[in-house]
């Protein structure tokens, strides 16, 4: 299938960031937001990291003014009908995900391709609610989306070799490299990931460590760009809940149930760096 222009269902983090290496490598986009304020947030987003991209010499200015040229933003779902894929990057809420792949069903035609961006849900339960099960599948990218090279394609017992291939060589053509997941909770990234980071808030919740201490130990004795508590306020603390909620309620294994301090720290805001605190205080500090 020849993909020339794709729809992105949400301009948030992750969804500007899928936005950006579409047009990046040469695709029209119209992303879509639920209101003005959140779409015109998200594109200057989009203006923000391309400048920087242009400042760290990744991206030449002529480049970027191309870029951001095929870049069309939209409130209305349905503006998304003359799509040739559509990847869904809205907030991580199953009936909302479910919802939003019902309508794109209707209005996309019947070969376009319906992708999620989902970091845990059920591919197979919104491919469930279209007519072609066949052409869902879930192309879930790290955050920063622009900077991490990786793209983890979620095939469901339903998706079709010819979605897998299209779908692969959509992410490859974006510069990824591509690793292939089964439709289980956590795929394969957060499945490992999500019991890492909720063991070192385990540590930490139980003394036995301080929060600089565990990360500096994992930053230089392993390598790591971040510790996990510095990678949990960068992801988001209520994201970091929400999916080993998501992936407990699944399985009731216990490495993925929450541990106390988490939920305390979600319930009161502290969400990490786009709350300005979270783990670490960042009020002082550019939010991200
Ligand atoms: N566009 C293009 N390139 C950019 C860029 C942009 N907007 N911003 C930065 N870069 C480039 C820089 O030029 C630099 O490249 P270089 O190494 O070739 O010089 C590189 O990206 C690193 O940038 P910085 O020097 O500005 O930043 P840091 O060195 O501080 O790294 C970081 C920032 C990339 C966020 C690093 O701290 C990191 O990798 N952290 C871990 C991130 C991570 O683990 N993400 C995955 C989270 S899990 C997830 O997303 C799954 C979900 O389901 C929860």
């Amino acid at each position: 299938m020849n993909v020339k222009t794709v729809g992105v269902v949400g301009c948030g983090l992750m969804g500007s960031g899928i936005v950006e290496v579409l047009a990046k490598n040469g695709y029209n986009v119209i992303v879509r937001e639920v209101n003005d304020d959140f779409l015109q947030k998200g594109l200057a987003r989009v203006h923000a990291s391309t400048q920087k991209a242009v400042d760290r010499n990744k991206l030449t200015a002529d480049a970027r003014k191309e870029a951001l040229t095929r870049i069309v933003g939209t409130t209305k779902l349905e503006d998304l009908n003359i799509c040739d894929y559509v990847i869904e990057a809205a907030v991580e809420n199953l009936n909302l995900k479910k919802d939003i792949f019902e309508r794109l069903d209707a209005i996309t035609r019947p070969e376009v391709i319906l992708a999620s961006n989902t970091s845990s849900l059920s591919i197979a339960e919104m491919a469930a609610k279209t007519h072609k099960p066949d052409k869902v599948l879930g192309m879930h990218f790290f955050n920063p989306v622009p900077v991490m090279p990786l793209l983890e394609i979620v095939r469901s017992f339903m998706t079709s070799e010819d979605t897998y291939q299209t779908s692969r060589a959509l992410g490859e053509s974006l510069g990824k490299k591509v690793i292939v997941a089964k439709d289980l909770p956590g795929f394969i990234v957060n499945a490992l990931l999500v019991p890492y980071q909720l063991d070192a808030i385990r540590f930490y919740e139980n003394g036995l460590a301080s929060k600089e201490d565990i990360d500096t130990g994992v930053r230089l004795g392993l390598n790591h760009p971040m510790g996990p508590l510095e990678l949990c306020d960068f992801v988001g603390v209520d994201t970091v809940l929400y999916i080993a909620d998501e992936m407990y309620a699944e399985t009731k294994d216990p490495r993925y149930a929450a541990p106390p301090l988490l939920r305390r720290m979600v319930a009161a805001g502290y969400h990490g760096r786009k709350t300005g605190k979270g783990f670490y205080d960042y009020s002082n500090q550019a939010k991200s």
